[in-house]
């Protein structure tokens, strides 16, 4: 039987992802070999091109910026100055999903440590990286293109180390290139997600470590991305419009270019690098058992002639390798008469199957389990 034109289109396609995918260099490979024309498998869809002039802000133009909160009183003994943080970050949440955070307590040393391991990492030899090129979700450290790679209408133009950190330290598993740095990072990074957490229950009016004891930072799960500079950058996408899946995101992004973008009235701004800051979102997971006061935007990142462009994403998505028949849901206290509950309960180990079953610009698991 004579297949399709859009069967034959799909096959290709297939082809050809699978062949990026068995030179287990990534994109970075891809450049090193002297590209000058991006692979279609990297082309964005043409109804998509012609909608983004329309999308996109002129940062030029608008003074338009998400939140930055100054962290440097949140350890003193001031509750007034406490209270103050609290309610920015509280506005921030249901207003952006997004802020930036300066004086944060991560040196800049750590800082840029992690960035560097990450470059470190990339620029080695390929056949160092390839011992880590998988996509078992069970190895702790895994290097890939992205996670959803055959599933993604368009290939993200970016290359992915996603390390996770639950349970014991098993030092051993990193790569040396950047094991002690990444460790280092791990450490620091923790410590402010449990103060941000602690900040983030106190602005929905509930005890500072409420929503700790509800493990939402049991572990976490670093993804170091590298977006190499890209000849064509009009027509691919580093990473596609999507929302974060966990509770809790903070993101180191380096310096040379901008490149991440989050939705603002429905068109894409700019979240321009800020010496030493970090940006904090929230994800789907806190937007659900916040009962929908705090909010999960999408964002996504766009590629660029300079690069490459490092971000380190680091995600609180509860006990991923613990407890997966933990139940998530609206949390008691913030459902009443006037506020009833809109989301349904959420199985742990069902929600990362669902997550991991399809691609992120094909599905958000908020709608899912929307009542
Ligand atoms: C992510 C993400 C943006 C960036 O990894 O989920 O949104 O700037 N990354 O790399
Ligand atoms: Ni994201």
């Amino acid at each position: 039987m004579a297949s399709s034109v859009d069967e034959q289109q799909y096959d290709e396609r297939m082809k050809m992802l699978k062949a990026f995918d068995e030179t287990k260099a990534g994109v970075k490979g891809l450049m090193d070999s002297g590209l000058l024309k991006i692979p279609n498998i990297f082309v964005r869809p043409s109804e998509e091109l012609a909608q983004e002039s329309l999308l996109t802000y002129k940062n030029t133009t608008t003074q338009i910026q998400v939140p930055v909160i100054d962290l440097s009183d949140i350890q003193s003994n001031n509750a007034d100055k406490r209270k103050q943080i609290v309610e920015q970050v509280r506005i921030a949440s249901e207003t952006w999903g997004f802020f930036q955070v300066v004086n944060h307590g991560i040196p800049l040393t750590v800082l840029d440590g992690m960035i560097d391991g990450v470059r470190k990492f990339n620029d080695q030899d390929v056949m160092e990286k390839k011992k880590y090129y998988s996509r078992d979700i069970k190895r702790r450290v895994r290097f890939n293109s992205s996670y959803d790679l055959f599933t993604s209408t368009t290939a993200s133009w970016k290359d992915t180390l996603t390390i996770s950190f639950s349970g014991p330290a098993h030092p051993e598993e990193l790569p040396p290139s950047c094991r002690e740095l990444a460790m280092e990072y791990s450490k620091h990074v923790e410590i402010l997600g449990n103060s941000m957490l602690g900040l983030l229950s106190e602005a929905l009016g509930l005890k500072t470590d409420h929503l700790e004891n509800m493990e939402c930072s049991e572990g976490h799960r670093l993804h170091c991305n590298y977006y190499p500079a890209c000849p064509e950058p009009q027509l691919a996408i580093g990473i596609t419009n999507h929302s974060d899946a966990g509770f809790l995101t903070i993101l180191l992004q380096n310096q040379i270019v901008t490149g991440l973008q989050v939705l603002h009235q429905g068109q894409w701004l700019d979240i321009q690098p800020i010496p030493g800051a970090l940006v904090i979102n929230i994800g789907d997971l806190l937007q659900l058992v916040s009962n929908g006061k705090f909010r999960s935007n999408e964002h996504r990142a766009t590629t660029s002639h300079i690069g490459p462009r490092i971000s380190v994403a680091c995600f609180f998505s509860g006990p991923l390798n613990g407890d997966m028949n933990k139940i998530y849901g609206p949390i008691e206290e913030l459902i009443s008469e006037e506020n009833p509950r809109v989301y349904r309960n959420v199985l742990l180990s069902e929600y990362v199957a669902n997550f991991l079953s399809t691609s992120m610009d094909k599905y958000r698991a908020l709608d899912y389990y929307k009542l």
